[in-house]
């Protein structure tokens, strides 16, 4: 399953985004109210994906805003998963690094999978004994921000995630990306503008300040499917 042109450390996962996005490079609306807009092709190419990972990692604003479980889907996906040797249902990863996760968000009432919730230092004691009693692992990793490459080895060693799955959004991607651990972009590039100023994109975050910094990436693959396009892009260097 894993491509083999790239070199990874071997003690981190395999490492990949899937991202909908506007024809203006969007993931959502200004107003937030709209994350949701790829064909019922783009929703199969999610739990495809979803289908080759032991694990799909998400956002806390991502997961607070949608009605999302991040799981498997239907029996032909679980099956899929089997037959590529993964678990039934995959694993379940949610960031937030001071801890403000909406314990009513759809996530929490599918019990299905381990949820596993990555935060930082800055999570209070309160905050941490409440992210307790939703998943069934809390780890600290980090100070401010959460270091991803520790968290990420933690993952594969204690918890053998080989494939991780990251589905946004943007504030988390930019981190990821920044970390140098992102190895594969999936796209699908869905014939909208959104506009505004304030509309979340791919990458938010930090980002990166100069031209030399920017991450490179070459195209793995691109496809069109009706009015869609599927693109993969790959990370260029080698950990
Ligand atoms: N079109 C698509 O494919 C798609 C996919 C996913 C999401 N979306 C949309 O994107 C929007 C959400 O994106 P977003 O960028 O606002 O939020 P996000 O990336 O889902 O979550 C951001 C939060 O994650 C935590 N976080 C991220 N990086 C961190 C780091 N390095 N260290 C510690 N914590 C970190 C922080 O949580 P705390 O604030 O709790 O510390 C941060 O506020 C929503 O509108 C969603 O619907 C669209």
């Amino acid at each position: 399953m894993n491509p083999s042109h790239v070199t990874r450390h071997p003690s981190l996962p395999f490492v990949f985004v899937n991202m909908a996005m506007t024809a203006d490079g969007k993931i959502a609306t200004a107003n937030r109210a709209v994350s949701s807009f790829g064909s019922t092709r783009d929703h199969k190419h999610l739990l495809e994906l979803r289908a080759t990972a032991d694990a799909v990692m998400a956002g806390a604003r991502t997961v607070d805003s949608a009605a999302i479980n991040l799981g498997p889907g239907p029996a032909r996906f679980r099956r899929q998963r089997l037959d590529n040797g993964l678990m039934e249902y995959n694993l379940r990863i949610i960031v937030s690094g001071n801890g403000s996760l909406n314990p009513a968000a759809e996530v929490f009432k599918h019990r299905f999978s381990p949820i596993i919730i990555l935060t930082t230092s800055r999570a209070s004691k309160t905050r941490l004994r409440q992210l307790r009693a939703l998943a069934n692992e809390v780890k600290v990793c980090g100070q401010q921000e959460i270091n991803f490459c520790e968290a990420f080895c933690w993952l594969r060693g204690k918890w053998g995630v080989k494939r991780l799955l990251c589905e946004g959004g943007g504030g988390l991607n930019d981190a990821l990306f920044r970390a140098g651990l992102v190895d594969e972009l999936h796209l699908t590039i869905c014939p909208k503008i959104f506009g505004g100023h304030n509309a979340p994109a791919i990458a938010d975050g930090k980002g990166f300040r100069r031209l030399a910094r920017a991450l490179p990436l070459q195209i793995k693959s691109f496809k069109r499917v009706r009015n869609e396009v599927f693109a993969v892009f790959r990370r260029v260097t080698q950990r």
